[in-house]
């Protein structure tokens, strides 16, 4: 395996105090469930999530957010959608603004989602734009980095994991960033079962902080919330939880299943 030499030259801090910052477990339904397999998942997670010691989110398809934000009222369960135009109105047929989201009642929007940038042109620049939409329209994005199989395995991980949260960022006043979550997802962990180990999680999670520290402070870094997603299930959540860098999860496949989340839940709960 071919290794080019890191360009991040500067020197690593090690960040310890994982219990200052906000664990969030985040379900991302992606294209799954109906209205009616929505209501059924929701209604069973509801009383299994109620004694949750993190933040619990569930990133619904659009058609779902109604229903999402009426059968969560009241609840500790907050809602999420997965992406969100950075016009605020317009001429752009089949997108969703920021502002159409928070009037719903969503209160999170994942943006630049790896099938996002793979499928659908989306681009550091473009989830920038989105980004400050979101913030501006008073949402709390969940914004995805992560490098390809083939990036990692040249040895450039962090190379393209710093320019992401460079370029996604970019412009974004450290009191707007506290209002964001970084998920650290590689592409080749997604949806394929193959997890990263919890030491690659922790590594790259660690990373990111101190990128974050290089361009806004460590007391900064040291507050924001960076998720793990990949392949996160019941039975890894807990070891993926319990390093220090990794302040939760955001989960695809298992989150579509009440008592597997549930499990990811408590182990965020415990970690
Ligand atoms: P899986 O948990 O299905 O691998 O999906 C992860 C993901 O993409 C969450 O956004």
């Amino acid at each position: 395996m071919s290794s080019a030499p890191s360009v991040m030259l500067f020197e690593r801090i090690d960040f310890m105090k994982k219990d200052i910052r906000r664990a969030v477990i985040a379900g991302n339904w992606k294209m799954n469930k109906t209205r009616p397999e929505a209501e059924t998942l929701i209604t069973d997670l509801k009383p299994l999530a109620e004694n949750a010691g993190c933040e619990v989110v569930i990133c619904v398809p659009f058609t779902n957010l109604e229903t999402a934000v009426r059968l969560t009222a009241g609840t500790n369960i907050k809602v999420g959608a997965q992406n969100c135009h950075f016009a605020k109105s317009g001429a752009y047929t089949g997108e969703i603004s920021a502002d159409m989201l928070k009037e719903v009642g969503v209160e999170y929007v994942v943006l630049g989602h790896s099938e996002r940038r793979q499928y659908f042109g989306e681009t550091d620049e473009t989830v920038n734009k989105r980004t400050k939409a979101a913030l501006e329209a008073g949402l709390k994005p969940i914004v995805c980095v992560g490098e390809l199989l083939w990036e990692r395995e040249s040895g450039i991980t962090e190379e393209v994991i710093s320019r992401q949260i460079k370029l996604d960022f970019a412009g974004i006043s450290a009191d707007e960033l506290m209002n964001c979550i970084i998920a650290y997802e590689p592409v080749w962990a997604i949806g394929t079962g193959k997890t990263a180990t919890a030491d690659q999680a922790e590594e790259v999670c660690a990373f990111i902080r101190n990128v974050l520290a290089g361009l806004y402070g460590t007391d900064v870094a040291e507050k924001i919330t960076i998720q793990y997603g990949g392949s996160m299930n019941a039975g890894n959540a807990a070891e993926l939880l319990s390093k220090t860098n990794v302040d939760g999860g955001l989960i695809g496949g298992a989150s579509l299943k009440a008592p597997d989340f549930a499990t990811i839940i408590n182990a965020a709960t415990n970690g």
